[in-house]
């Protein structure tokens, strides 16, 4: 079984980030599923995507002036701090270890979509910004 599936309970409804969050799940199932050997190339194939779904909900929450944006931001850098150590682990063959950050990764991840990304999404939504445009001066 993998260790997380796509599903109606980690859709936000704020496409942008739906798709980041599918990328992570596909590239976490990668993960689960190579061969010991090939770890080491999964797993950090896993933290490029990591960090690039982290800097865009970091963009949107600086970009939006999110409330809650600094207890968001400094679970995204503990995390990929811990998976940057995991690669370490990968590379000197400890996947036993590396595959139980994986399905801790998993079960966090659940987790901080239901929560923080669920308030960041409504916040987005409900603002009609998409973070990514250049603030307009109003006239
Ligand atoms: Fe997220
Ligand atoms: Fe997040």
């Amino acid at each position: 079984m993998a260790l997380l599936t796509w599903s109606d309970t980690l859709t936000l409804g704020y496409p942008p980030m739906d798709d980041l969050h599918k990328q992570f799940v596909e590239r976490l199932t990668v993960v689960d599923a190579c061969a010991n050997a090939e770890l080491p190339g999964a797993w950090s194939a896993l933290i490029d995507c990591t960090q690039s779904l982290f800097e865009r909900e970091n963009n949107w929450m600086a970009t939006t002036h999110f409330s809650s944006a600094e207890n968001h931001t400094i679970q995204h850098k503990v995390v990929l701090n811990v998976m940057r150590e995991g690669l370490a682990q990968a590379r000197s063959g400890q996947d036993v270890e590396v595959r139980k950050m994986a399905a801790e990764l998993a079960c966090w991840f659940a987790k901080h979509i239901q929560s923080l990304d669920a308030a960041l999404a409504l916040h987005m939504k409900s603002s009609g910004l998409t973070g990514d445009a250049t603030p307009t001066v109003m006239h």
